[in-house]
């Protein structure tokens, strides 16, 4: 039998290619922008051994390229707007072809607006166009390469990653207008019950940004900032099943009439129920009336038995509240509002 003895670079090759497909397969773990962006520009600093790497994307009705660029224990994406026709990157992105450039300062096609922008020091490049079939989507910088120069060869390695950053891109794109239309519809809905209570306009919009900075501000992240943001939005939709006439009252309301008020965290609940995508928003909006000393409702849940999340709305619901006018009492100012708040 004859065996076959595999040559060295043969073996390196295969080995480097393999990496490269867990590398890439990376790009496709998570579905939030920021995340896929921060990944990709992470692998490909590592792959080239480039001090940075930077994103510019072209969105379908836009005329400009979006830079986006991640550096390492940063957290804050910079976001920047270049003219299609500018620099390195609208060349690349215009013929649609990669370019390296080991010394930027001889190229008189070099932009320094970004190194200004960014306050980064630009002495290498090599980019290459983002692209899937005939579409564009823009054009990825790998910058300053630490062991030397940028080689044909390295352009091999972006031909091959090119289509697979395109894509992560594409999907992040689509989940965020998915995304956006979800919090159109909610925000949507939450209008059309505000609408039924004349003394809270915009109350629903104050207590979705308000509780998305204080959930914040506690060290809450990712999803459960979004969810903060739904529940805001959503806290009170179980008042669509309170009477106008309860809603609408211009007085104190009497005992049996509150007791009906407190029924929407019940209808909220009810509403919700069917769309297992919000059981986790669900206990935010149900105990968003209870109260640290235990006197809320609807359970009479006390401290830290009541959801993080509910406790969160129920402190901006409140100051919202006592910050605007009622037809039986004008606004408490700031100072007040807040001593109250933590009173109860
Ligand atoms: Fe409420």
């Amino acid at each position: 039998m004859e065996v076959q003895v595999l040559s060295r670079p043969f073996l390196k090759m295969t080995i480097f290619k393999k990496s490269l497909i867990y590398k890439i397969a990376g790009f496709f773990i998570s579905l939030e922008t920021k995340e896929i962006l921060k990944r990709i520009t992470e692998t490909l600093e590592e792959i080239f051994n480039a001090e940075r790497v930077s994103i510019f994307r072209k969105k379908e009705d836009r005329n400009y390229l979006e830079f986006y660029t991640f550096s390492r224990g940063e957290d804050e994406l910079k976001k920047i707007k270049i003219e299609l026709s500018k620099g390195i990157v609208g060349w690349v992105y215009k013929n649609n072809r990669p370019l390296i450039v080991n010394d930027v300062s001889k190229s008189k096609m070099f932009y320094k607006g970004v190194d200004e922008l960014t306050g980064f020091k630009t002495n290498s490049i090599l980019a290459f166009p983002l692209g899937l079939k005939k579409r564009r989507y823009g054009v990825v910088e790998i910058i300053n390469k630490k062991d030397g120069k940028f080689k044909r060869k390295d352009l091999k390695i972006c031909e091959l990653i090119s289509p697979f950053v395109a894509i992560a891109l594409e999907n992040a794109a689509l989940f965020e207008k998915i995304e956006e239309m979800f919090f159109g519809m909610i925000r949507s809905f939450a209008k059309a019950v505000e609408a039924k209570d004349p003394y809270t306009s915009g109350h629903v919009e104050r207590v979705e940004n308000l509780s998305y900075l204080l959930a914040k501000k506690v060290g809450l992240k990712g999803n459960e900032l979004k969810n903060a943001k739904i529940a805001g939005i959503l806290h009170d939709i179980g008042k669509i099943g309170i009477p106008d006439e309860i809603l609408k009252k211009p007085k104190k309301l009497t005992k049996e009439e509150y007791e009906i008020i407190k029924k929407h965290v019940l209808y909220a609940k009810e509403i919700l129920e069917p769309i297992s995508e919000m059981k986790d928003i669900i206990p935010a909006i149900y105990y968003h009336h209870e109260r640290y000393d235990g006197k809320g409702y609807p359970e009479g849940k006390k401290g830290e038995e009541i959801p993080l999340l509910a406790r969160i709305i129920s402190i901006v619901d409140a100051f919202d509240a006592m910050a605007s006018d009622r037809p039986y009492r004008k606004a408490l100012s700031a100072k007040k509002n807040t001593k109250r708040v933590f009173k109860k």
